[in-house]
């Protein structure tokens, strides 16, 4: 039987996801009655619990305000335990925090490098008995190291206990691709080789790396959002139906799938870097690293064999959106005016900032000729109340429901695609920041009909 978690810890309390995500997470877990138990902040900063109060206080009025009455609970519930991830004194005091608990919940909000040491100290501390951890990306840095951290954790939890965050996995419009395939018989009809004619994801941001340098210098577009975010979002387009909505037939569907993508190969992926980078901080005056990739991906199943999916993530882009198209092959004769493949049907998904879902269709002009124009039939999605991506993930993981996160398979498959063209084998092309990227990037899609364009296909309703 599945059991509720009865504390929930998080280690690096000090740091930037606990400061832009978490605090306002457990805030919003808070006002949905989901968190009545005991919230214990572990960092190594020499902070009193006032001094931990008042950064989640100064964290939520910077996301989306303070409630008064949550954050009372909150405070109420918070403990902080002070100390090095290295010492055991440290989870010796978390045990004592933990009091009554039985059944934490681990969340690993600290860098990669810290994971096994903190496993190892949980497990010596008793802290891990019946526990749960979460695990922050990147899972590794390319196959080999997934797979030794994926047997640091399991030398301590069994799998069915850890929980791999992607937070685009929490995201509303991320499920609504899954949703909107398998709830509607519209799709699937066309969701295959011989009516699409290719699949386009773009990932853009108008911002660089915002301070992050030295962590964007360990990861380039393709360790930060490809391997991860934009695998998931093309395995939730292309998987068969899973057999039910739990973890295990999930995970198998994904699975199946991302052993299905073809290892990419380097003439399919150009990689860029803005103007401008080397001179961040904590980024090397000679950095090979990518903030921009383009690429072409292979799914070899029967239902996708030829169908290129592109793939197009980067910083210091035009806008910031992240957007699939997926274009249907043009009607097989030209009946009336003469269409050209852009021109033809597709399907729209954007997930960010705004999530709209819209088919592209052409209707006729009013006139005496048989003459038409494309239209959007548009869907688009509107809630009172948005639940981030990380209220609703922590809350799933705090229920034992591994269903929205990802598996060690499915991590280590991910990896394989990617492995090939990491490092620094292909060159790097420089582009000018608030551009589409390198010139380059223009020759994944050559024989097709160029990349769609984002700013330029604003969603207008019919
Ligand atoms: C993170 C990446 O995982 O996702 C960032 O590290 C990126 O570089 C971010 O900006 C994008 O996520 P969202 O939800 O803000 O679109």
């Amino acid at each position: 039987t599945i059991t509720r978690s009865d504390a929930f810890v998080f280690f690096g309390a000090t740091g930037d996801l606990a400061y832009k995500k978490i605090f306002p997470a457990l805030q919003a877990m808070i006002l949905a009655g989901e968190l009545d138990m005991p919230i214990i902040a572990v960092a190594r900063a020499g902070w009193t619990l006032e001094q931990m109060r008042e950064r989640a206080r100064d964290s939520l009025e910077k996301h989306g305000g303070v409630d008064a009455a949550a954050f009372a609970k909150f405070s109420a519930q918070l403990k902080y335990v002070d100390g090095d991830y290295n010492d055991a004194a440290t989870f010796a005091s978390l045990k004592e925090a933990l009091g009554a608990a039985r059944r934490p919940l681990h969340y690993m909000a600290i860098p990669p490098s810290m994971f096994a040491t903190v496993v190892q100290r949980l497990s010596e501390s008793g802290c891990a008995t019946d526990a749960r951890i979460i695990v922050e990306k990147p899972f590794g840095r390319d196959l080999a190291s997934a797979q030794a951290l994926n047997k640091t954790l399991h030398d301590i939890f069994p799998e069915s206990a850890i929980f791999r965050i992607d937070h685009y996995l929490g995201k509303e419009a991320v499920q609504n691709l899954l949703y909107f395939r398998f709830a509607n018989t519209l799709l699937d009809p066309v969701w295959n080789r011989t009516y699409v004619d290719s699949v386009q994801i773009t990932m853009a941001e108008d911002f660089g790396v915002q301070g992050r340098g030295s962590f964007y210098e360990e990861a380039g577009a393709l360790r930060d959002v490809v391997q991860n975010h934009l695998l998931q979002v093309i395995a939730l387009l292309a998987m068969e139906a899973p057999s039910g909505h739990d973890p295990i037939s999930m995970h198998a569907e994904k699975l199946r799938l991302f052993r299905a993508m073809r290892p990419l190969d380097p003439k399919d992926v150009v990689r860029g870097q803005f103007r401008g980078y080397r001179e961040e901080n904590g980024v090397a005056p000679d950095s090979q690293v990518e903030t921009f990739a383009a690429l072409k991906l292979h799914i070899d199943t029967w239902r996708w064999a030829g169908v290129p999916f592109y793939i197009r993530a980067g910083k210091c882009l035009p806008l910031t959106t992240t957007e699939v198209i997926v274009d249907l092959k043009c009607p097989p004769l030209a009946v009336f005016d003469e269409i050209t493949a852009k021109q033809s049907n597709y399907f729209r998904f954007r997930l960010s900032p705004e999530v709209v879902i819209s088919a592209g269709v052409r209707v006729k002009k009013s006139g005496e000729a048989m003459h038409g124009e494309p239209v959007e039939l548009v869907a688009r999605h509107q809630s009172p109340h948005e639940e981030l991506p990380y209220e609703r993930l922590l809350a799933d993981a705090l229920r034992g429901d591994a269903t929205l996160y990802t598996s060690d398979e499915c991590v280590e498959a991910a990896w394989t695609v990617i492995d090939p063209i990491l490092g620094n084998a292909e060159p790097i092309h420089e582009y000018e920041p608030g551009g589409w990227g390198p010139a380059a990037a223009l020759d994944i899609v050559s024989g097709d009909e160029g990349w769609h364009d984002p700013a330029l296909e604003e969603t207008a309703p019919c």
